[in-house]
């Protein structure tokens, strides 16, 4: 099953590129422009289709990549998918107007999110690097780089912590939302931001 991805930013674009390198299909929508989606379906060859936001959100497993103040509107966009027990990605940050911290009501971000999707099992990942290092091979000469992960369903943790390893990076699942997302919530999270390198042989230790 291809994995959906909304968004074809910085960071869906990251990501596409990470997933084909481990030979997984992506299906990448974008909000206005369609072209852009094209552009890369040409840049990074057959494994990447171009699609609608509805057609990249009935996938199996759907990454979010798109602002704070436009997930709502591609959730809406995504309406007719079913998201009962399929697995949602959340690599969001939830930042509002002038990247100032969105008004949250005291709850993890990922949590936000879950509420906007019911049914789902949400994922919340690749959210704390940059796109630069997102998009770059994670197998460094010091050892892998870490992706954190968090969410509430233990099954779906260990799914997405399987599709990180196989595209390169050490996988380190923090747990629930309410504790793991918060470490990983930028802004605020102690994690976020942080570029980890598990040294080799080290990935034996975390399991
Ligand atoms: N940049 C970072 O350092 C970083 C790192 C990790 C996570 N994040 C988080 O990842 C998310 C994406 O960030 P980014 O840097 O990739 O942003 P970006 O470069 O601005 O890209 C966002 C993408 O989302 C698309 N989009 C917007 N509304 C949409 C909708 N309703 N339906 C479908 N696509 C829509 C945009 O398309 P249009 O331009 O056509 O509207 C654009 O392609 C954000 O929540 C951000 O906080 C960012």
């Amino acid at each position: 099953m291809p994995i959906g991805i909304i968004g074809a930013g910085a960071v869906g674009q990251a990501l596409a590129v990470r997933f084909l390198a481990a030979g997984e299909r992506v299906v990448v929508s974008d909000s206005r422009d369609p072209q852009r989606s094209r552009a890369l379906a040409d840049a990074l060859g057959p494994g990447l289709t171009a699609a609608t936001v509805e057609e990249a959100a009935v996938e199996e497993i759907v990454v979010l990549a798109v602002p704070w103040r436009r997930l709502r509107e591609a959730v809406r966009a995504a309406e007719s998918s079913d998201w009962q027990e399929r697995i949602v990605v959340d690599t969001t940050n939830p930042l509002g107007p002038g990247h100032t911290p969105a008004e949250l009501g005291g709850r993890p971000s990922s949590e936000v999110v879950a509420g906007l999707l019911p049914g789902a099992r949400l994922v919340k990942a690749f959210n704390t690097l940059p796109p630069a290092l997102l998009g770059a091979d994670p197998r460094t000469p010091a050892g892998r780089r870490v992706i954190f992960l968090s969410g509430d369903h233990p099954g779906a943790n260990g799914r997405i912590a399987g599709l990180v390893r196989r595209a390169g990076w050490a996988a380190v699942d923090l747990g629930p939302l309410a504790g793991g997302g918060r470490l990983q919530q930028f802004p605020g999270g102690p994690l976020a931001t942080l570029e980890l390198i598990l040294r080799p042989g080290a990935e034996a230790l975390l399991s």
